[in-house]
């Protein structure tokens, strides 16, 4: 269809490389399924090849049978694409991505490459894949600042080796409204054969353009568009995708083109993600910050009572804002609570649901208000995200004139075995906790940040910790959330030890556990 314009997701692809948004299978999962129940057409799940943790999260979504088609990324060489190829084996809907640098600062630095050598590679990278792919996404990577022509030559190779995508990627976030619509209207006036592929953008925000350069890019005739869920991705991120699906559906007048994208889902979309990889949206982000649709001053207050649409162009449960914020308590019942899940973007199956509906009714217990924080705090503390697990936590701290040392043990329990006491010893409760964890890990680990914040307001509030650390050359971060402080710093740590392990991809040994106790 001319006037559709495919919406391809990589929030866990490019939005999860962002520094900090690193996410768990689980994790994973949990986004994929709401990307789907959001109508997005291309889940990008990952790059198997990078790591055995992005092998498995790719293998796990592709086997969730879901409606949108799910793409795993390889660069143009044979080892990448039989990783993709392998981990979607078991998935029905599925497109390989495979890109390859065009540009000349990348030909000359970076791969050392001629233009013909990059464009036989690409073909053979086609070749190779179509025997398990009939959808291959050819992208040339750092394409804005790629000689047109040689770009065109670069497509026109694809196209006739069988690619059924063409992306132009703003790798650097160079380009600029204007130029994209052009570059594009070139590229396809001059491909033969263009409606053999869709032509596609990705563009970075490093110049704050990456949704108006889309916007050029969809002028211009590209009618597939990747983004990601709040914009996140490398650096300053890529196009959001919330942003690009309601300016071509606010201006549909100037459009005139559709998406299958269920806006109503946007903002659970958007809070499960912020959640998720504990990136918080900017309050006057479009569409899905705390303020998008708050009007504070007078004349606009009065013109919004008069008619909305003085100063309203979009509303807020068009983008599934929730009416009020609805605050749950002991006597909710569970439909209430599933209700509310929903709102925030969870979906969850009846078993998880109720185990869970447990322990909201145990924190109402503790707590006279539970917000949405609360709500999110308690799913995402819920998931199994990894081998460790926290089972209690004791600490013994002492003051003596003005020094303060700690003793912290925490059982832990590996796989589902038996529990297990580690200690360690600091100069404050935290540090005895990270250096119980250092004695399991034997790694260098460093703690970059550490901080707590209230979840909701109230002296009953639970505290969110969210560390940030490095194991050797990886980062990661942790949050864990309770009531007391110390404990949630606890489960910040096991979740960076789980993470660590994940990325991995290998077990610890067992003799080296038993050495930590
Ligand atoms: O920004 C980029 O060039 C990419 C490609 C891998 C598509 O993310
Ligand atoms: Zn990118």
């Amino acid at each position: 269809m001319d006037n559709y314009v495919t919406i391809f997701d990589t929030t866990l692809r490019d939005g999860e490389q962002s520094p900090g948004c690193s996410m768990n299978k689980q994790e994973k999962l949990q986004v994929a399924r709401v990307l789907d129940e959001l109508g997005v057409d291309v889940i990008e799940a990952g790059f198997p090849a990078a790591s055995p943790g992005d092998f498995e999260s790719v293998k796990a979504i592709g086997e969730l049978g879901l409606g949108s088609r799910i793409a795993g990324l390889a660069r143009a060489r044979q080892g990448d694409i039989e990783a993709v190829a392998r981990s979607l084996e078991n998935c029905k809907h599925k497109r390989l991505h495979t890109f390859i640098a065009t540009s000349p600062i990348h030909r000359e630095f970076k791969l050392k490459m001629d233009k013909q050598e990059i464009i036989d590679g690409m073909v053979e990278a086609v070749e190779f894949g179509k025997q398990w792919f009939d959808d291959i996404e050819v992208s040339a990577e750092d394409a804005c600042r790629t000689e047109l022509e040689y770009l065109v030559e670069f497509f026109q190779a694809a196209i006739d080796a069988g690619a059924t995508t063409l992306n132009v990627p703003d790798t650097v976030g160079y380009t600029t409204p204007r130029e994209a619509r052009e570059m594009f209207k070139y590229i396809v006036d001059n491909l033969q054969n263009a409606d053999h592929a869709i032509l596609s953008c990705h563009n970075h925000n490093d110049l704050g353009l990456a949704v108006a350069n889309s916007l050029g890019a969809v002028d211009g005739g590209a009618r597939q568009v990747e983004c990601t869920v709040n914009g996140i991705g490398e650096r300053a991120g890529n196009a959001s995708l919330e942003e690009v699906v309601m300016a071509l559906r606010t201006r549909h007048d100037r459009y005139g083109l559709e998406t299958g994208i269920d806006a109503t889902r946007l903002y659970p979309a958007s809070r499960l993600v912020s959640a998720v990889t504990g990136s918080r949206v900017q309050p006057n982000k479009a569409i899905v910050g705390r303020n998008a649709f708050a009007h504070e001053a007078g004349i606009h207050q009065d013109g919004i009572l008069k008619h909305a649409e003085t100063y309203e162009i979009m509303k807020p449960e068009s983008v599934g804002v929730p009416e009020n914020n609805l605050v749950l308590g002991k006597h909710s019942g569970r439909h209430a609570f599933r209700k509310r899940l929903e709102a925030l973007g969870f979906s969850m199956e009846d078993e998880a649901m109720n185990e869970l509906f447990d322990k909201f009714k145990s924190l109402a217990d503790r707590k006279k208000s539970v917000y949405d924080e609360d709500i999110e705090a308690l799913v995402l503390g819920t998931e199994q995200s990894g081998p460790w697990h926290l089972d209690a936590i004791s600490i013994h701290t002492e003051v003596v004139d003005d020094d303060q040392s700690a003793e912290a043990s925490l059982k832990l329990r590996y796989n589902g075995q038996a529990p297990r006491i580690y200690t360690g010893r600091g100069d404050g409760p935290v540090n005895a906790i990270v250096n119980a964890i250092r004695a399991i890990l034997e790694e260098d680990l460093h703690m970059e940040r550490f901080q707590v914040s209230a979840v909701t307001h109230g002296s009953d509030a639970q505290g969110r910790a969210t560390v940030r650390a490095t194991i050797g050359p990886n980062r990661y971060k942790g949050t864990g959330v309770s009531t007391d402080i110390v404990e949630a710093a606890a489960h910040a740590m096991v979740s960076i030890m789980n993470r660590h392990q994940q990325h991995q991809g290998r077990l610890p040994d067992e003799d080296r556990l038993k050495a930590a106790v």
